[in-house]
């Protein structure tokens, strides 16, 4: 044990002299190729910006954020995290230049921690393999596809409506957890097929694995001594890393090789049944999984089960979260805004009347002013606070060059923040997103969801389950709140959350 540790730090040392050395190398490179990009200072050559930022994750977005308020006036930005330059975007015009080619496909270094978990599905793929994938995936997250998962919305909802009466007429309470608890059930039973009853069972060992893995892949982000592969399992956090890491694939092995059976059988049972067979068994549902078991690229090739795994383990990892993040966030800004509440309730009030039943397609489809609640919500706290590519080829950025290779990051929060394009901009005003008011915005202004080629491939899904969720909840209750927006204490970590929790009190509606 003792060699063992004394190994780890040396290991340690060793990576700080590595680290030390490969910075040096990007600062001559860097310095050589983005000179002329702004960049903050002080910045030493072997530790860049290090020393500028707060330790502390819900200081360090504080910082962040206020910083890129400052340098607004600039068109772009360079910042060094730990031994890595990287080019910081804020501007409609700068963003488009990296959204909109086909060529700035490939992700960012620090995605590579994603990589044990996740392999290289859509998410962290790049070149032909991603290619070949999106193509295979996106008929996946069909109209009618979706329209099927609504009746798993409807019935997970209901189980979080449930658990919501309990709060009616008393103190304020953090519904946090049970958004995304019920938001985790829809993608399990979505993607997979399997119904996990994390809203009754928060304490699935499955569930904890998620949550554990998405701290444990964030913090290694940011410490670049956790980052060498070899050195990781010597750390706590690596063998933590790895026993999240055999929870989860197990689970997910288990899911498919379940699912695949099923099918055989299914198919099996066709074959062996004749025309008098009679009545078919209950109508059954359909799941990403399903699909990915069956579906074919252009030469006919069918997904192994190690392309499932990934495919599936990156819906259940970027399927949740976000959406239970956007969930949140629309719940606490109409507490904060009452009258934009009551416009929802009025809304709810012509499409539903008095009925308690499911939402439909059909009922979605009219919910125009919750879309733009929903909308505005991620305008303003937008799930996936930034996300980050590696320039493919050369490019230009408002008279800068931007070389091969750089690490250049899109920071949403700021981009929706722009005065000119929303004026006011900390204001809650869903009345943005009307048709009239959104005409003639540039495309590149509003990115929630990522653009271009490889936006998100769960956007439809995502504002549909936005929706449904949010009518089932609106048509129960009055939400109301009285917690700041300097009381919720932000942190951007792979997803932008309230660290201390969305505190509401809830009112029966009728
Ligand atoms: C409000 C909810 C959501 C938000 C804000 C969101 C946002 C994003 C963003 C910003 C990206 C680009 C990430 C990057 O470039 O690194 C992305 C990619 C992706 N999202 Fe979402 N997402 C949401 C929901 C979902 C859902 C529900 C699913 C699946 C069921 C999903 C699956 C994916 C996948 C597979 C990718 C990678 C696509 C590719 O690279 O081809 N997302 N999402």
């Amino acid at each position: 044990m003792g060699a063992l540790l004394q190994l780890a730090q040396e290991g340690e040392r060793l990576l700080y002299w590595g680290a030390g050395a490969l910075t040096l190398l990007f600062t001559l490179v860097a310095a050589f190729t983005c000179r002329l990009i702004p960049g903050l200072s002080p910045c030493y050559p072997l530790l860049g910006n290090a020393l500028l930022f707060e330790r502390n994750g819900e200081d360090f977005f504080k910082q962040i954020i206020n910083n890129l308020e400052e340098f607004r006036k600039l068109p772009l930005l360079k910042l060094w995290i730990g031994p890595l330059p990287f080019v910081v975007l804020y501007h409609p015009e700068t963003v488009e230049v990296l959204l909109n080619s086909s060529k700035h496909i490939e992700k960012s270094f620090p995605y590579k921690f994603l990589q044990p978990w996740l392999g290289t599905g859509l998410l962290t793929s790049t070149g032909d393999k991603w290619r070949s994938r999106r193509k295979m995936i996106t008929p996946t997250f069909h109209f009618s596809i979706l329209a099927d998962f609504l009746e798993v919305m409807n019935e997970q909802t209901n189980i979080l409506v449930d658990k919501l009466e309990k709060h009616v007429d008393k103190e304020p309470f953090d519904c946090f957890l049970d958004i995304t608890l019920c938001a985790l059930d829809i993608i399990c039973e979505t993607a997979m097929g399997k119904n996990v009853g994390a809203q009754n069972n928060r304490d699935s060992e499955y569930v904890r694995a998620i949550y554990k893995m998405s701290d444990l892949i964030h913090h290694r982000q940011k410490s670049p001594w956790l980052w060498s592969d070899l050195m990781y399992p010597m750390f706590q956090e690596g063998r933590e890393h790895a026993r999240s890491l055999k929870i989860l694939h197990s689970f997910t092995d288990n899911v498919i090789s379940e699912k695949a059976c099923e099918i055989n059988n299914t198919a099996q049972h066709k074959n062996d049944c004749d025309d008098n067979c009679g009545q078919s068994g209950p109508k059954r549902r359909r799941a990403f999984l399903d699909m990915l078991l069956t579906t074919t690229d252009d030469e006919g090739n069918k997904l192994s089960y190690m392309d499932i795994r990934e495919e599936v383990d990156t819906f259940m990892f970027e399927g949740h979260d976000t959406t239970a993040a956007a969930m949140n966030w629309a719940i606490y800004l109409l507490g904060c805004h009452p009258e934009a509440q009551k416009k929802v309730h009025k809304e709810l009030d012509e499409v539903f009347g008095d009925s308690d039943g499911p939402v439909t397609m059909e009922d979605l489809k009219k919910l125009h002013y919750l879309e733009c609640v929903v909308k505005e919500a991620l305008r303003l706290f937008p799930s996936v606070p930034f996300f980050a590519r590696t320039t493919s080829v050369d490019c230009h950025m408002r008279g800068f060059k931007i070389p091969k290779a750089t690490e250049v990051i899109v920071v949403p929060y700021v981009l929706h923040r722009e005065p000119e394009i929303f004026p006011d901009p900390e204001e809650f005003r869903p009345e943005r997103f009307f048709p009239e008011n959104s005409r003639g915005r540039h495309p590149y202004a509003y990115v929630p969801f990522s653009a271009g080629p490889r936006n998100c491939i769960g956007q439809r899904f995502a504002q549909m389950e936005e929706k449904a969720v949010l009518a089932i909840i609106l048509r129960h209750f009055w939400v109301e709140t009285s917690q700041k927006r300097e009381e919720l204490g932000l942190v951007g970590e792979l997803i932008l959350r309230p660290s201390k929790g969305i505190w509401i009190q809830l009112k029966k509606r009728r």
